[in-house]
């Protein structure tokens, strides 16, 4: 609890009340009420998934209470405000954070296309699940730009009856209440299957100018955590892959690990297992899977070994098979670009940078899962056999064609 628990719900006020597009329901959810702060009972809108009822929206646009005191002298400290460590946790978080690249992309053009709206606004998220009087399902129409993952998001009523969710490759999977927030927004956008739809019938080393990178999308825990389950990584024919981590109880789900609010991992809760809360240096398994036989690093060191090997073999491959050299630039979509001449600088045309325009299907599979695993930066923690195996995997299809003897890395799957 901050000195002045006031002081960050006044700044959120202060801030949602200068977004016009942000839907009602998101301001009430906060608690506050017209004039004062003090009508909404403690709790209000709280219970996650339980279906409670939403403190009614406040009245009539045009008013600005939210901004104004009650006048008068006044000790901040005295002014109670209902579910003020909910609010001053969340408003310090990514999900708050209006000013980020998820949330102003769209800023220009003032409205989110309906692909994309439903994981970039809490407005979008509730016309999904039809949480806002509608029917679920896609949306048909834009929404307005200016909303985040605001209170609503998950605390709207209704919210307990959804029970599954639809996944990029079109497969449902049930889910337990609190967890279909995540678990919409953190999937992703791609699939392994439609790398697999993409590359079909077409020989693997021949580059096809008809193919272009497929992006996984960001942020993707949810892929990785429901692993083979899911399938969104790009699955090799013929192999098993790791399902849904299920780690162990009690940190079987997003919420028992990251603080729904300020989103930040509960690292005592580690230790009653591991020797450290720090995820980056937890290690269970005593095999190396990235060769160097150094198994006292955290599994994080052979994810980040062997995705640093698959990258090279990206590149080389590249060059050597598909015969255009690929510059690679984690800054700027569709991050995979083209450099003929070899010059180590990215080719351009008419002033913009030209995207890789050599794909093979084997190189296209083999960066899928090497942008996939990078997607998700906890993938150590949500699904660490998922992520070796895709890299594992990927490395062993492009040894092939490289004429490399892959037995002698001695990696393990
Ligand atoms: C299934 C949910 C989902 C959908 C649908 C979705 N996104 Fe995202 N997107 C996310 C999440 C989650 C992040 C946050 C990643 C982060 O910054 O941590 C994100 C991040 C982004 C970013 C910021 C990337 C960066 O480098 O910071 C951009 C840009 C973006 N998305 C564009 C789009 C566009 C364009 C569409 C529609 C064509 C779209 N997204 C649809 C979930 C989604
Ligand atoms: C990303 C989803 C999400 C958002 C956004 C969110 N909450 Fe929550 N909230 C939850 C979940 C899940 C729980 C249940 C936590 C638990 O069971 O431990 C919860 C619990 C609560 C509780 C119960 C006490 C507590 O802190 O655990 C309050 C109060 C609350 N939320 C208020 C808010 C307010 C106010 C906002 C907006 C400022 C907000 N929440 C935004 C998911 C969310
Ligand atoms: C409506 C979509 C949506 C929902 C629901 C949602 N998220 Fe997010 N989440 C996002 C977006 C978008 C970002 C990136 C925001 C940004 O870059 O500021 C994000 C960011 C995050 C981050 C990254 C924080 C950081 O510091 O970069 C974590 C962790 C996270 N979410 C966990 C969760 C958990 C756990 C839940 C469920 C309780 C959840 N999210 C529900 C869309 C969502
Ligand atoms: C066992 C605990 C645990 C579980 C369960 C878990 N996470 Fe995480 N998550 C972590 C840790 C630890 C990190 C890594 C934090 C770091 O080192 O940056 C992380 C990272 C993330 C990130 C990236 C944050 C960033 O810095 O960009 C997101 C997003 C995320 N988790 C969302 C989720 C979602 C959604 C779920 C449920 C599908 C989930 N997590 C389940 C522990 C967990
Ligand atoms: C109740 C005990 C328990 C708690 C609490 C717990 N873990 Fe684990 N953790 C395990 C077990 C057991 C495994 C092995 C699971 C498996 O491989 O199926 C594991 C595996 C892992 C791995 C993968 C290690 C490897 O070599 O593959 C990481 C990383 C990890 N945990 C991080 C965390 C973090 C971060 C937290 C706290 C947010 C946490 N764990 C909390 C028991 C726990």
């Amino acid at each position: 609890m901050p000195a002045h628990p006031l002081a960050p719900a006044w700044i959120i006020v202060l801030a949602l009340a200068a977004m016009p597009g942000l839907p009602r329901p998101g301001l009430a959810q906060t608690g506050l009420e017209p004039g004062g702060a003090t009508a909404a009972p403690p709790g209000a809108g709280a219970s996650a998934g339980s279906g409670a009822a939403p403190v009614p929206a406040p009245a009539l646009p045009g008013e600005v209470p939210w901004v104004i005191p009650p006048s008068g002298p006044f000790n901040p400290e005295t002014i109670p405000v209902p579910n003020a460590a909910a609010i001053a946790a969340w408003a310090r978080s990514a999900h708050a954070d209006a000013g980020s690249e998820a949330f102003s992309h769209w800023n220009d053009e003032g409205e989110i296309p309906p692909v994309c709206a439903n994981c970039h606004s809490g407005m979008g998220f509730r016309a999904f699940h039809g949480l806002d009087g509608g029917s679920p399902g896609p949306l048909e129409a834009p929404v307005q730009t200016g909303g985040v993952v605001d209170c609503a998001t998950c605390h709207s009523p209704g919210l307990a009856d959804v029970t599954e969710v639809v996944l990029p490759n079109g497969m449902s999977h049930p889910v337990p209440p609190g967890e279909v927030t995540c678990l919409t927004c953190h999937q992703g956008r791609s699939s392994g299957d439609s790398v697999t739809a993409a590359t079909e019938n077409m020989p693997p080393d021949t580059p096809n100018p008809a193919l272009s990178f497929i992006n996984p999308h960001y942020a993707i825990a949810a892929a990785t955590w429901l692993g083979g389950h899911a399938g969104l990584g790009y699955q090799y024919p013929g192999k098993t892959y790791a399902g849904r981590f299920l780690h162990a109880p009690p940190v079987t789900t997003c919420n028992s690990c990251h603080d729904p609010h300020s989103l930040r991992v509960n690292e005592t809760a580690c230790r009653t297992c591991h020797t450290t809360g720090q995820s980056r240096d937890i290690r269970i398994s005593r095999q190396s899977h990235d060769g160097s036989g150094v198994t006292t690093k955290g599994i994080r060191a052979d994810i980040d070994a062997n995705a640093a090997r698959l990258k090279s073999m990206i590149l080389d491959y590249a060059a050597k098979v598909a015969g255009v050299p690929v510059i690679y630039d984690g800054e700027r979509h569709p991050y995979f670009f083209t450099d003929a001449n070899d010059d180590g600088v990215v080719d351009q045309s008419g002033g913009r940078p030209v995207a890789y325009n050599a794909w093979t299907p084997r190189l296209l599979r083999a960066a899928y899962n090497w942008k996939f695993v990078n997607a998700d930066p906890g993938a150590h923690v949500h699904n660490p056999p998922y992520a070796l195996q895709l890299l594992h995997d990927s490395m062993e299809d492009l040894a092939g064609p490289l004429d490399l003897d892959f037995a002698a890395l001695g990696l393990v799957r």
